[in-house]
C-alpha cells in the first residue's frame, strides 16, 4: 500500500488536498495522470452500462436538491453511524469499527447500540465514552441567512436524484419496464473515520444504476446484474482472488435495503467493500411519492397494471476502483526485465493496467536530440494526439524512458531512430509482452486503431 501511495503522488496520479497548507485530512486531489485513469474509468463503465444497453438512460443530477428528499428517503433520521469518543485523549471513532468484524454477533445491528464492554481507546487504552449515533450528512445553508428554513444537504448518495427523476425520464423517454438509470458523480458524507488514503473520503464519486423492474422479477435482475457487476470487475483487471462476494445479513444492511451482496476486495489492509449490489424494494419511490404528493406510480402498457416499480441497485465508487486498479496493476520486478545493454539492473516497477484505463497510451521517445529526428518525432505526436493521450519524452537513457513509461503503464513506445530517417519507419514496444516492431509512419493510425480499438 505504502507503495503504491507513494508511486500515486511521484508520478502524478494523487496529490494530498490543499498540501501547501499542509493538507486537508482524507481529502485527495487527482493529477494529471490520476484524472486521466480516472475518466477512463468512469468511461469503461459508461460505455458498457450506458452507451452499449438499449434499457438505460443516463443523468446528471443537482448536488444539492431539496432537503425534504433526504426527509423522504430516511437518510436525515437514519443515515448514521454510531460514535464514541476516548476521554483520555479525545479522539473519535465509529464504535463498529472498534469491533473485529469476527467479533459481530450475527445479531449485531447497524441502528441499535453496540455493547463496547471491555472496549478500550485503540490509541491511548482510556476509557470510551457510551455511544451515540452520528448523521453523516453534510448540512449547508441555501442563500444568504443561515437559518434552518434555509437547510440543505449535499448528497449522501447519486440515487436520490434518479428517484426525483424517475417520473421525468419515463415520461420523456417512453421508458419501459425494466430499464436503469444511471449517474455519475460526487457524494459526500461527513465520515467520523476516515482511512486508507482514498478508501474512505469524506468527498468521492460514485456510478449509480437504479434498475427499475416489476417486483415479481427482482430474483431474477438481482442475479442478472450479480453477473454484471463481476464482468465490471474483470474490465477493471481485478484477479478473481481478490473479490469475494459477501451476503450482508439482517440487520447489517443499510436501512432500505431487503438484499445485499457487497463486493469486497482483499486491500492491504484488510478485506473491506468495493461496491454493493442492494434490492431496495419500492421503499424510495413510495417515499418520494409520499412525500411529494406526486403520482410516480408505473403503467404496464399491456397489462395496464398501476404500480410502482421495484429496484435493484448496483452502485460502484469511482475512487474504490481506481484504488482497486492500482493496487493489482502494480508490479514489482526484480533486477529488471529489459534486455538492453542500457537497462538498470535494479527493481523494476510496472503499472499493469488494462490498455484500456491506462493514462498514456503512446509514448514518443526520439532516441537523439538531433532536430531531424525530433521534427519526425513532433509530427507523429501531433497526428497521434487526435486520438489518444499521448506523452512525448526525449530526455534521459532510453532504458530510464522505457521504464518511466512501464511505472505509469503506458502500453506503447514509440522510438524514433537515425534509420527513421531514412525508411520512415518507427520502432514500436508493448509493455507487457517487450515486443518490437517497425512500423511504418504512415500506418501508425490503422495500427494503433487496430491495437487500441477498445479505448
Ligand atoms: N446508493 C447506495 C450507496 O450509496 P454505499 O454502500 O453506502 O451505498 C456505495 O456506497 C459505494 O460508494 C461503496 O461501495 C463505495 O464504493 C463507495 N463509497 C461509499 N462511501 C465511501 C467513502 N466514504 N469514500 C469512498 N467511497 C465510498
Amino acid at each position: 500500500m505504502e507503495k503504491v501511495v507513494a508511486l500515486a503522488k511521484r508520478r502524478g496520479f494523487i496529490f494530498p488536498s490543499s498540501e501547501i497548507y499542509g493538507g486537508l485530512s482524507a481529502a485527495y486531489d487527482y493529477g494529471p495522470l490520476g484524472i486521466e485513469l480516472k475518466n477512463n474509468i468512469k468511461k469503461a463503465w459508461w460505455k458498457k452500462f450506458v452507451q452499449q444497453r438499449p434499457d438505460m438512460f443516463g443523468l446528471d443530477a443537482a448536488i444539492i436538491m431539496h432537503p425534504k428528499v433526504w426527509e423522504a428517503s430516511g437518510h436525515i433520521a437514519n443515515f448514521s453511524d454510531p460514535l464514541v469518543d476516548c476521554k483520555k485523549c479525545r479522539r473519535r471513532f465509529r464504535a463498529d469499527h472498534l469491533l473485529a468484524p469476527s467479533a459481530l454477533s450475527p445479531q449485531y445491528d447497524k441502528e441499535k447500540r453496540i455493547d463496547l464492554v471491555d472496549l478500550r481507546c485503540p490509541d491511548c487504552g482510556g476509557e470510551l465514552t457510551d455511544q451515540r449515533q452520528f448523521n453523516l450528512m453534510f448540512k449547508t445553508f441555501m442563500g444568504p441567512v443561515t437559518e434552518e428554513a434555509s437547510a440543505v444537504y449535499l448528497r449522501p448518495e447519486t440515487a436520490g436524484g434518479i428517484f426525483t427523476n424517475f417520473k421525468s425520464i419515463t415520461e420523456t423517454m417512453r421508458a419501459r419496464l425494466p430499464f436503469g438509470i444511471a449517474q455519475i458523480g460526487k457524494a459526500f458524507r461527513n465520515e467520523i473515520t476516515t482511512e486508507n488514503f482514498i478508501f474512505r473520503t469524506r468527498e468521492f464519486e460514485q456510478m449509480e444504476i437504479e434498475y427499475f423492474v416489476h417486483e415479481s422479477e427482482w430474483h431474477k435482475y438481482f442475479s442478472e446484474w450479480q453477473i454484471q457487476m463481476r464482468e465490471w470487475c474483470q474490465l477493471l483487471g481485478i484477479r478473481k482472488e481478490n473479490l469475494i462476494e459477501h451476503e450482508i445479513p439482517d440487520g447489517e444492511r443499510a436501512f432500505y435495503s431487503k438484499r445485499t451482496i457487497d463486493f469486497e476486495y482483499q486491500y492491504p489492509f484488510g478485506q473491506k467493500e468495493l461496491y454493493g449490489l442492494a434490492y431496495r424494494t419500492d421503499y424510495d419511490l413510495h417515499q418520494q411519492q409520499k412525500y411529494s404528493g406526486q403520482d410516480l406510480t408505473y403503467t404496464d402498457p399491456i397489462t395496464k397494471e398501476k404500480f410502482l416499480p421495484h429496484v435493484i441497485e448496483p452502485s460502484l465508487g469511482v475512487d474504490r476502483s481506481f484504488l482497486a486498479c492500482l493496487l493489482e496493476a502494480y508490479t514489482e520486478i526484480d533486477g529488471g526485465r529489459s534486455t538492453t545493454t542500457e537497462a538498470i539492473k535494479d527493481m523494476e516497477v510496472v503499472l499493469k493496467l488494462p490498455y484500456v484505463l491506462a493514462p498514456i497510451k503512446i509514448a514518443i521517445l526520439p532516441l537523439s536530440k538531433k532536430e531531424k529526428l525530433i521534427n519526425i518525432a513532433r509530427e507523429i505526436q501531433s497526428n497521434l494526439n487526435k486520438n489518444y493521450f499521448v506523452q512525448y519524452d526525449e530526455t534521459g537513457s532510453i532504458g530510464k524512458r522505457y521504464r518511466r513509461q512501464d511505472e505509469i503503464g503506458t502500453p506503447y513506445c514509440l522510438t524514433i531512430d537515425f534509420e527513421t530517417v531514412e525508411d520512415m519507419a518507427v520502432t514500436v514496444r508493448d509493455r507487457d509482452s517487450m515486443q518490437q516492431e517497425r512500423i511504418a509512419i504512415s500506418e501508425l493510425s490503422e495500427y494503433f486503431a487496430c491495437k487500441l480499438k477498445d479505448n
